[in-house]
């Protein structure tokens, strides 16, 4: 007997062995596919056929008080990218994106918002300093038929900012569709300097995303079997255009980067590898150029670059693999190890020349960690932010008008995340107990969490206050913003009590 108990617990053990056996083949396979299925390299494959198309400048007026008045409407329309059909998109006063809006410091200005696109929106100003009710977060829904116009004083340093819905929820959804725009802001020590500023000739917005398109030419928002990052497209759109290139008549172009994709971060330089002056981050101008050969942003980052080119050339600007710090795994399924052919630049056989870029650009105010009313300590993992998700019926903390806070972020698991604070600019003072490097050194409103660490920002919550109306905090993974990763601060006069946040947010 117990020699057949024993023949039939080999058997037994035979049998979950080759049927583990089969698995692991199974399952290698399906891993080695899905491994190699996650990486995307465009480079050297993208035709430059299409001439960049430029978001026109908004129209404005003066109103009788003085303000500066735009108009956008948020609809609905279809446009052919050239994929094998017509896209249905959404885009502001178009059918695709939106128009550039431009003020200058100490204007006033108002934007109409009127909700064309048959459900519940918001319009959110990404970097702009203003009133916690004029920011276009989750709490000022827009119904639809409905006109929202937030106004507020500009008072900021210029800077490439940029506009965005912000719906709890639907963010990812109503970006993808095409809603998304650039608000550049002037002042007079930006104007002073010998920099491109011919706006769509040599200073050109370059609004950069990710766009997978089904077989009838539509916008894909699956997310793929391991898409706990969110949508990664493996089809470049610039500006709206795919295989784009732009025409160059000046030695030297200004390019305002911003990275409005819902999930990838692009590692930006030239595929001749050549140095490019940074001379600008998400809020402002940098103190001096730093030469570069590469500018990594994170979704909702901006860099603004000066580039030289010689005549009659051509050149390729192209996303390396941004993944550098993290773990193979990691960088595999969530975009870094993915490279893209961007733009491609057409250099005039003769090109106008362009000053130097300055060597001294504008002054930038260090906050001191000394005048530190208050440190915060954040920690993301997950969905999370100290481990909880978004409640809008609920605020996170209160920080005190015109005070200064040291904020400590810290990311705990292996997926990168952008973080992202609404009102302020920051600075920040160190990354994994270092000095930032020179390309973080400048104003910031968003920054890039990739590897497991520790990053100290310090900024000061200046002028407004509204006890019972939150900015918000946030990854900018519009994903994970989506999935509840983001939470809500109110900034209240010294000694004042906070409220609560307004009910009624919801999606209508
Ligand atoms: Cu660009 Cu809270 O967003
Ligand atoms: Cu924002
Ligand atoms: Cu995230």
């Amino acid at each position: 007997m117990a020699g057949t108990g024993a023949r039939r617990w080999v058997t037994a053990l035979v049998g979950v062995l080759s049927g583990v056996l089969l698995l692991c083949g199974v399952g290698t396979g399906l891993a080695t596919w899905t491994w190699t299925r996650y990486v995307v390299d465009t480079t050297g494959e993208v035709s430059f056929v299409n001439r960049l198309a430029i978001p026109p400048l908004a129209e404005s007026r003066i109103d009788a008080r003085g303000r500066r008045v735009f108009d956008l409407r948020a609809q609905s329309g279809h446009r052919d990218f050239g994929q094998g059909g017509s896209t249905l998109t959404w885009g502001y006063n178009g059918d695709y994106l939106g128009p550039t809006l431009r003020a200058k410091r100490g204007e006033e200005v108002v934007v109409n918002v009127v909700n064309g696109v048959g459900e519940p929106t918001t319009v959110h100003w990404h970097g702009m300093h203003l009133p916690a009710a004029m920011d276009g977060g989750p709490h000022q829904m827009i119904r639809p038929g409905a006109t929202w116009s937030p106004h507020w004083r500009v008072d900021q340093p210029a800077a490439t900012l940029w506009y965005h819905p912000h719906l709890h929820g639907q963010t990812e959804q109503h970006v993808y569709r095409g809603l998304a725009g650039m608000f550049i802001l002037d002042d007079d020590a930006s104007a002073g300097l010998a920099l491109p500023r011919r706006y769509g000739v040599d200073d050109i917005p370059l609004i950069v995303q990710d766009r997978n398109f089904d077989s009838d030419g539509q916008f894909d928002h699956g997310r793929g079997l391991l898409g706990g990052i969110g949508i990664l497209g493996d089809t470049l759109l610039v500006n709206g255009t795919v295989g784009p290139y732009l025409d160059v008549r000046t030695e030297r172009v200004r390019l305002r980067l911003l990275n409005g994709s819902t999930a990838r971060t692009y590692d930006f330089g030239f595929a001749d590898n050549r140095d490019f002056a940074l001379i600008g981050t998400d809020g402002g101008l940098l103190e001096v150029p730093y030469q570069t050969p590469r500018i990594q942003l994170s979704p909702g980052e901006r860099a603004e670059i000066v580039v030289t080119v010689r005549p009659g050339e051509r050149t390729v600007l192209r996303s390396y693999p941004p993944g550098r710090d993290m773990d193979f795994v990691s960088r595999r399924i969530t975009g870094g190890d993915d490279a893209f052919d961007v733009l491609e630049l057409r250099a005039a056989e003769t090109l106008q020349p362009a000053p130097e870029v300055p060597a001294r650009l504008v002054p930038v105010e260090r906050l001191d960690p000394a005048s530190a009313a208050q440190a915060r300590t954040f920690h993301l993992a997950g969905h999370h932010i100290n481990g909880r998700r978004m409640d809008p019926g609920q605020l996170d903390f209160a920080v005190t008008r015109d005070t200064t806070e040291i904020w400590e972020i810290t990311k705990e698991d292996g997926t990168p995340h952008s973080f992202h604070v609404h009102d302020a600019q920051f600075q920040i003072l160190s990354i994994a107990g270092r000095e930032p490097p020179p390309e973080l050194r400048g104003w910031k409103d968003t920054i890039l969490l990739e590897a497991k660490q520790e990053i100290r920002i310090i900024a000061r919550f200046a002028d407004y206050a509204d006890p019972n109306m939150p900015y918000m905090y946030h990854c900018h993974l519009l994903y994970h913003e989506d999935q509840g990763m983001m939470g809500q601060f109110v900034v209240v006069e010294p000694g004042q009590r906070p409220g609560g946040p307004p009910t009624g947010h919801t999606h209508g």
